[in-house]
């Protein structure tokens, strides 16, 4: 099994993901770390502690970063994920209460409880990431993996011409946590974008989970579907989040380079990854000596959520 930490801002896509950490029996989730992103992070983790209650589970949730690292925030638009996170729709009310500890905090404690064992997957702007690093600049011995869904190689952005979502929210944590040397593989749009979540896959999920997490699962869904439809053109949801988690389980459907990455901090490319791979020669030197790590650059998206629909 995975013994993972999942650090997210649900979110629709993100209350998918969320919902197969819970689930898959191959997953031990240690975990949740909430940040802002989709919705501010109080919100965040009302919704991380909510989809672990309907699904009857007791796991810790800590919250985390309320704004990026350097920055000004970007508001979180609420016609992508609704302005509570998953689609506007009638939530009960939650019983527990988070982690007293920070979401940094909290990864450094579990990590280190296990050291090597334990696998982060982030599937947000990465400021906790990089708040844990600074905690503990050990953790990147001491971890197992780090999965990032986030960026873009050759996909171009979503939020910019160039810029992902999650990177674009917090490119200097996100600079910090893609170059820190620790083993880390990146989901980002390059294969997210050839994934769609569609209707029959969603009512497979709903008649799997039955209520009330089926329930919240579906409706959200279709709040979501709609920004698909609108702004896309697309007939379903790109599960982005979820990708993280296939890639983690199911490796053999994605191809991968290995190379260096970089994120741009400023200017009209902000939030970019830009990956340079191994053995180019490159005449400006920023880009020699910094760590190598993998991206994932196909898939087969067809898979991946059929995937998704089976596990839930
Ligand atoms: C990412 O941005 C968020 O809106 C989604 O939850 C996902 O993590 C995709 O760019
Ligand atoms: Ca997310």
């Amino acid at each position: 099994p995975h013994p993972i930490i999942f650090d997210t801002d649900p979110g629709v896509d993100d209350a998918q993901a969320i919902a197969i950490a819970l689930r898959h029996p191959e997953i031990e989730l240690l975990g949740m770390t909430t940040t802002y992103g989709n919705v501010d992070v109080a919100t965040a983790t009302r919704n991380a502690l909510l989809l672990a209650e309907l699904a009857g589970q007791a796991v810790p949730v800590a919250q985390g970063a309320a704004g990026p690292l350097v920055k000004p925030r970007h508001p979180a638009p609420a016609h992508i994920h609704g302005a509570n996170g998953l689609g506007d729709i009638e939530l009960p009310t939650v019983k527990g209460k988070a982690d007293p500890r920070s979401a940094a905090q909290f990864i450094v404690d579990t990590v280190n409880a296990r050291p090597g064992d334990v696998t982060l997957v982030t599937v947000g702007p990465v400021g906790n990431l990089a708040a844990a690093l600074q905690l503990d600049p050990g953790l990147i011995e001491k971890v197992r993996q780090v999965v990032v869904m986030g960026g873009s190689i050759r996909e171009g952005g979503n939020v910019t011409p160039v810029a992902e979502a999650n990177m674009f929210n917090d490119p200097d944590a996100a600079a910090r946590v893609l170059t820190a040397g620790w083993p880390l593989t990146l989901v980002g749009l390059d294969v997210t974008h050839r994934c769609v979540l569609t209707q029959s896959h969603m009512d497979r999920i709903e008649a799997g989970q039955g209520r009330p997490l089926g329930r919240v699962l579906a409706e959200s869904y279709a709040f979501y579907r709609n920004f698909y439809r609108e702004f896309l053109g697309i007939d379903g949801c790109c599960p982005h989040d979820s990708c993280a988690l296939a890639w983690l389980l199911r490796p053999d459907l994605f191809t991968t380079a290995r190379g260096h990455l970089g994120v741009a901090t400023s200017g009209i490319a902000e939030g970019q990854t830009v990956f340079a791979p191994e053995g180019r020669g490159f005449i400006e030197t920023r880009w020699s000596g910094t760590p190598l790590v993998d991206v994932c650059l196909g898939v087969d998206g067809d898979a991946v959520s059929e995937w998704i629909a089976d596990t839930l």
